[in-house]
């Protein structure tokens, strides 16, 4: 040590304000008297009595887990369970546009960084998952918003997406349903999504994580998911998180859709990483 000891500065882009927000606040001190508190905000399924998964953590001590046996996209067995689990809805996903990520934060970095360069943006809806912001910001691409209107059950504005889209643009997010407002897209705001994108060659991420949690059968208005989008590259995402109920599990995946050439691009970029 030759004296002078000077500070590492850190990235701007995670100079984020990790204070605690008025309600988070709130309940540490209502807690911390004692209180007894149904905590709407519990963001923790596995803190909230959602049912025994025991049984699932029982048979992750599988002795094929002992192997090292690394692939990009994922194991094959695991990338064919989950074009079983599509198929078990009625949804057609081959295997082989599957990619498996730890998380569908990972997932949505992957895509960033597949679709989008410095400075480029990606359109989200407002409200919806806030994580989204501090995703992009880590692969330096902006956000630009598109509203959901509250009063006609948060319809897409179609208009206002065609209207935010500009050169920058690279993709259009979509959560469906959406977190906080459940909202599942309609078959006629997805095909308009989908034309937009195709027409203006823009990829769609489509947020399914919630996709199993319908209140009640869904609607025949809409959509039950994106997976089999034809017309514009579409990558859905999801995960053992939300469907097994099973954050601590950590296993998400991204299942491509669209113009073969488009697909088959993208998952050999993937392939390269
Ligand atoms: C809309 C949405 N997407 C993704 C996630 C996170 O999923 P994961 O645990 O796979 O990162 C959440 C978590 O609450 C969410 O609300």
């Amino acid at each position: 040590m030759r004296g002078r000891r000077a500070s590492v500065p850190f990235s701007l882009r995670t100079r984020w304000d990790a204070r605690p927000n008025e309600l988070a606040a709130l309940i540490a001190e209502m807690r911390a008297a004692g209180r007894t508190l149904v905590d709407l905000t519990e963001a923790n399924p596995t803190r909230c009595g959602l049912g025994p998964t025991e049984d699932l953590v029982a048979r992750l001590g599988e002795p094929r887990g002992t192997t090292y046996a690394p692939d990009p996209l994922g194991h094959a067995e695991a990338r064919a369970a989950v074009a079983r689990y599509y198929a078990e809805r009625g949804l057609g996903v081959e295997a082989e546009r599957v990619a498996l990520a730890a998380s569908t934060s990972e997932a949505y970095g992957w895509l960033f960084k597949l679709l989008a360069d410095r400075g480029s943006s990606v359109l989200v809806p407002a409200p919806s998952y806030p994580l989204l912001d501090l995703l992009a910001e880590l692969e330096d691409v902006r956000l630009v918003r598109y509203p959901l209107v509250r009063q006609e059950r948060w319809r897409i504005d179609v208009g206002a997406v065609e209207r935010a889209i500009d050169e920058s643009v690279r993709a259009l997010v979509v959560v469906h349903p959406n977190n906080p407002t459940g909202s599942f897209v309609r078959r006629d705001e997805a095909q308009a999504l989908v034309d937009i994108a195709a027409e203006r060659g823009l990829a769609l991420i489509v947020d399914e994580v919630f996709g199993d949690y319908a209140h009640g059968a869904l609607g025949p208005d809409r959509l039950p998911s994106f997976v089999e989008t034809r017309d514009a590259l579409t990558f859905v995402l999801s995960g053992l998180s939300k469907v097994a109920l099973l954050p601590q599990l950590k296993l998400a995946w991204i299942a491509a859709s669209g113009p073969p050439e488009s697909v088959a691009e993208a998952m050999r970029r993937k392939l390269l990483e």
